[in-house]
């Protein structure tokens, strides 16, 4: 097993993508450091603590981003660190105090411990597409977002996307803290995460899908989506895979949430269609995104129509669709 004898950190451990990667770390033999906010809430920890593997070698830390030096014992004697911790509060109404500050004084706050200990030889770092393409460039069908985006840390200001901000920010310092202090990180940058949930809350990019089969309105917004396994895999490859280097994209494929719906409906034709559902909307063209450097990552990509099935089925069985 590829992980054997190797001690990785994981912050924010409970989170969705997070449970996924210590499921896997667990499966490969890797011993876990966990990083959760709070070490009593069964609701962060319980899943974590069924996992194969974690009675043998999975340790849960308290750690906060925002309390200096708060991963150091965690992160200590490490040979990897992968750093998914940052709040996804995706709506427009939160401040930006509540998303930038932990997302970009936290991973400093993150690196800044990693620079203390020399066991470590790789971080990878969960950034986002939220960091790749809000740069005000329009998205049409004939454009191919790659990893030489950027996205423009004005732009997101000033249009007041503050997730998408401190995810640049984030990444942006990363590259910066790294270089400077000779630290080997690589970036993953996935789209909307989707597929079946570990933990038991409902996360983020997973509730316009359970909007979606709940007939909720929802703006018919376009992005690009990815399953949480294929995300937790591409962390890994990009720890184990010694010529792995810059940043990942991960998007299986794009697409706005009517052609979400349309999917949805060929698997469970009984759904209502949401308000001002049209089959031309669901169809139309959109922008794509780069596979290539997921593709020499070992990335072959769970299909979308698959991801749909399993995270429907998975919100069934923890209740949050009554079947
Ligand atoms: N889901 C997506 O579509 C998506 C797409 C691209 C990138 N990402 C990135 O992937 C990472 C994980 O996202 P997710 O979807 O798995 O979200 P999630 O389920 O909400 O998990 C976020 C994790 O961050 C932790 N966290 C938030 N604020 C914190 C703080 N101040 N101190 C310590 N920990 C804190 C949370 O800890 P607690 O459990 O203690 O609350 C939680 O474990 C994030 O960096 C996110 O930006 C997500």
């Amino acid at each position: 097993m590829s992980g054997e004898g190797k001690v990785v950190c994981v912050t924010g451990a409970s989170g969705y993508i997070a449970s996924w990667l210590v499921k896997q770390l667990l499966q490969l033999g890797y011993t876990v450091k966990a990083t959760v906010r709070d070490p009593n809430d069964p609701k962060k920890t319980e899943h974590l603590l069924a996992l194969d593997g974690a009675k043998e070698r999975l340790e849960i830390f308290k750690a906060s981003l925002l309390e200096e030096g708060s991963f150091d014992a965690a992160i200590d004697a490490c040979d990897g660190v992968f750093h998914t911790a940052s709040p996804v509060l995706l709506s427009s109404n939160v401040s930006q105090a509540d998303v930038v500050d932990p997302a970009l004084k936290g991973t400093l706050n993150v690196l800044r411990t990693c620079a203390k200990v020399p066991s470590i030889r790789r971080v990878v770092l969960t950034s986002s597409d939220a960091a790749v393409l809000s740069n005000g460039k329009p998205l049409t069908p004939d454009v191919t977002v790659d990893e030489t985006w950027f996205s423009d840390p004005n732009f997101c200001e000033k249009s007041k996307l503050w997730y998408r901000l401190g995810k640049t920010l984030a990444e942006e310092a990363a590259w910066k803290f790294s270089e400077e202090n000779r630290i080997n990180m690589v970036a993953i940058n996935p789209g909307m995460v989707l597929g079946p949930l570990l933990q038991p809350t409902l996360n983020a990019s997973v509730k316009p899908i359970l909007n979606l089969v709940k007939g909720v309105k929802i703006p018919c917004e376009t992005y690009s989506w990815v399953d949480v396994r294929d995300v937790a895999k591409a962390h890994i490859q990009a720890f184990e895979n010694l010529t792995a280097c810059g940043r990942y994209c991960l998007a299986e494929r794009v697409a706005n949430h009517f052609g979400i719906f349309k999917i949805l409906r060929g698997l469970y034709p009984e759904l209502n269609p949401p308000e001002e559902y049209t089959e031309e909307k669901a169809s139309e063209p959109t922008h794509r995104v780069s596979k290539e450097r997921a593709q020499s990552l070992g990335i072959t990509y769970i299909p979308l129509e698959l991801s749909l099935k399993d995270t429907i089925e998975s919100l069934k069985e923890k209740n949050f669709i009554i079947a």
